[in-house]
C-alpha cells in the first residue's frame, strides 16, 4: 500500500512534468505562438529568462512532489491533502526567494482561492489555454505560463466520485469548503505554473545599488 502510494505519486509527478515541458512543446509550435497578431505581450522574451522561469519552475516541482511523496508514503492521500494546504504556498515562498523569481500555480477552477492568477497570466491563457508561453510585461518582466495537465494518478485528489479515493472528499470539504478542483478526467487541463522573472536590467541596476551601498 505504501509502495503503491509512492510510486503513484511519482509517476504522478514525472508525467505531469513530462506533459509539460515535452508533451506541449512538441504540440504546439512556440515561435509562432509567440509572435502572432493576438498576442498580448508582443515583445521579445531572452532565452536566459526563459531558462531561469523553467529552472524555478523544476525548482517548485521537485520541492513539492519531494514533500508530497514523503507524507503520502508515511500516511497516505488523506494526510498529504492536509500538509499540502499548510505547506504547498510556503514552498512556493521559498522556491520563490531562492530563484529570485515570484512563482505559484494557478487554475480555472481552484481548490485554494488563495492560488489567483496574476492579471497578465489570465490573460495569456484565455488567449491560448494549452500552450506553454512566454510573455514580456510592461516593466520589462518576464512571464512564464507553462500548462499542467492530469494523469491518471492526480485523480485521486481531483477526480470523479468513481475515482477520488476514500477519505478524500470528506478531508476536501473540510479544508477547501470551496473546492472546484474534483470532477476531472484524465487529459484534462487542470492549471498552469506562473513564473515572473524580474527583467535582466532591473536586477542589473539592484546589483550596482547594492555595490553603492557598501561602498
Ligand atoms: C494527495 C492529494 C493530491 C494529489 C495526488 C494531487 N493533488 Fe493537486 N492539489 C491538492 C491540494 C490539497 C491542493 C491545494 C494546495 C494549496 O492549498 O495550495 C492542490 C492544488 C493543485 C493545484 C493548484 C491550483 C489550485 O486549484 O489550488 C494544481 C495545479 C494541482 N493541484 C495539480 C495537480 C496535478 C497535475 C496532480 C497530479 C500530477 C495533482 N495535483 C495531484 C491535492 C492533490
Amino acid at each position: 500500500m505504501m509502495r503503491q502510494s509512492r510510486g503513484v505519486l511519482l509517476a504522478c509527478m514525472l508525467t505531469c512534468s513530462t506533459l509539460v515541458f515535452v508533451g506541449c512543446n512538441t504540440k504546439s509550435t512556440p515561435q509562432a505562438s509567440q509572435s502572432g497578431a493576438d498576442d498580448p505581450f508582443p515583445g521579445v522574451v531572452s532565452e536566459d529568462a526563459k531558462a531561469r522561469a523553467i529552472a524555478a519552475k523544476d525548482a517548485l516541482f521537485s520541492k513539492l512532489s519531494g514533500r508530497l511523496m514523503e507524507v503520502m508514503q508515511a500516511d497516505g492521500p488523506v494526510k498529504a491533502i492536509e500538509v499540502c494546504s499548510k505547506e504547498a504556498n510556503e514552498i512556493a515562498k521559498v522556491v520563490s526567494q531562492e530563484q529570485g523569481v515570484r512563482i505559484g500555480r494557478t487554475s480555472l477552477q481552484l481548490r485554494n482561492p488563495k492560488n489567483q492568477p496574476p492579471e497578465w497570466a489570465e490573460k495569456l491563457f484565455r488567449n491560448k489555454p494549452h500552450d506553454p508561453q512566454f510573455a514580456r510585461l510592461d516593466d520589462d518582466t518576464v512571464g512564464a505560463l507553462l500548462p499542467i495537465k492530469l494523469q491518471a494518478k492526480c485523480l485521486m485528489c481531483h477526480g470523479t466520485k468513481e475515482t477520488l479515493v476514500p477519505g478524500v472528499p470528506e478531508q476536501l470539504a473540510k479544508l477547501y469548503p470551496d473546492d472546484e478542483a474534483t470532477g476531472y478526467t484524465e487529459g484534462n487541463l487542470r492549471g498552469w505554473f506562473w513564473v515572473e522573472v524580474p527583467a535582466a536590467s532591473a536586477s542589473a541596476s539592484d546589483l550596482l545599488d547594492d555595490a553603492d551601498e557598501k561602498a
